[in-house]
């Protein structure tokens, strides 16, 4: 024999609307907070904070697509709840002129004028007058950095005058890495035994943040780099400075710290201005006056530098500096006769 169950009658429509309303709380609230955090830290490397024409023209571009966009996607959406909503009738007025309309010709319409605005921007972001050449070569993970016409070489950290058209001539010693400053422009890939160039200016006095954006193995997440715009007459002086070699110690400490420096093998990979001609690590003639060590990876000061001299290891696996084994006086003297060449 068998029995027929009694049917339990629920409310769906209500418990399912119950549960839409709550989902479309939690959906407000959570892009509220993600909008609050984004006002509220700190974004160096964001590319609608613009300080440049070339970032400018970027970010415009991105606010364009954004608008589009979300006016395509409420509106979508909003049919589709329409959809969902209405019953299926036969034969409605709204039928495949409505559909060749709302899903060819409406989106046609929309990618065409993007890709007008897209090509106009290229267009804006090409300069062919400079103001300025900077030769920035990367390695493994560091980026060399070279002014050309003023004999001047750096690492890590570039630094241009206000105001003034940059010409950056990319490449790469070994593998693809690729260019990026999000505030002032857009990337370009730096590659092997061949050059690229960008053009950067920068509107405001700042240090920009810089980073290599191709993955390029090892610790790409760890390449990184400073660049410095000062008004145009600190610029000049920093860069005459910068041309100068460091004058010869004259305090015993320093002295001490160039004779560490010049025995414990640290002058077979790098350079410093007419006193080592090592040419496998970062040129470290302005070493002293960077803002960061290991290409960005750690704010530069006296006890990161001893850090990193003992064991750079520790601090960005992989990089091409061997640990160093240097009792505490003599990493104290070569700390101190680093820390003197700015
Ligand atoms: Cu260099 Cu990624």
């Amino acid at each position: 024999m068998s029995m027929k169950k009694p049917v339990k009658k629920t409310c769906h429509s209500k418990e399912t609307g119950q549960r839409n309303q709550g989902l479309l709380s939690g959906f407000i609230l959570l892009i509220a907070t993600l909008l609050l955090v984004a006002c509220s830290v700190e974004r160096p490397h964001s590319i609608l904070d613009p300080a440049g024409p070339a970032a400018g023209h970027i970010a415009t571009l991105w606010w364009q697509m954004f608008w589009v966009y979300a006016v395509v996607f409420i509106v979508t959406l909003s049919l589709l709840t329409l959809a969902l909503r209405s019953r299926r009738r036969e034969g409605s007025p709204m039928g495949s002129r409505f559909v060749f309309a709302a899903g060819v010709a409406i989106p046609a319409l929309i990618l065409v004028g993007m890709l007008i605005l897209t090509l106009q921007t290229m267009d804006n972001l090409q300069a062919t007058a400079e103001d300025l050449n900077v030769k920035v070569i990367s390695h493994h993970w560091w980026f060399e950095v070279q002014y050309p016409e003023q004999g001047v070489v750096d690492a890590n950290e570039i630094h241009v005058p206000v105001g003034s058209m940059v010409r950056f001539e990319l490449s790469a010693a070994g593998v693809i890495h690729s260019f990026w400053v999000p505030r002032l422009g857009g990337k370009r890939d730096m590659l092997p035994d061949y050059y690229t160039e960008l053009y950067l200016q920068a509107d405001e006095p700042g240090v920009y943040h810089g980073t290599c954006t191709e993955y390029c193995a090892g610790v790409h997440a760890l390449m990184g780099f400073r660049l410095v715009a000062h008004e145009p007459e600190d610029f000049s002086r920093w860069l005459e400075q910068a041309a100068d070699p460091p004058p010869p110690p004259v305090e015993p400490q320093l002295q001490r710290g160039q004779e560490v420096f010049m025995r414990s093998g640290c002058a077979g990979c790098h350079t410093i201005k007419d006193v080592a001609p090592g040419t496998l690590g970062p040129d470290l003639t302005l070493i002293g006056g960077r803002r960061t060590l290991g290409a960005g990876t750690l704010e530069n000061s006296r006890g990161n530098l001893a850090g990193w001299i003992a064991n750079a290891q520790a601090l960005k696996p992989g990089n091409e500096m061997p640990m160093s084994y240097l009792e505490p006086g003599d990493l104290h003297a070569l700390v101190d006769y680093l820390w003197s060449l700015q």
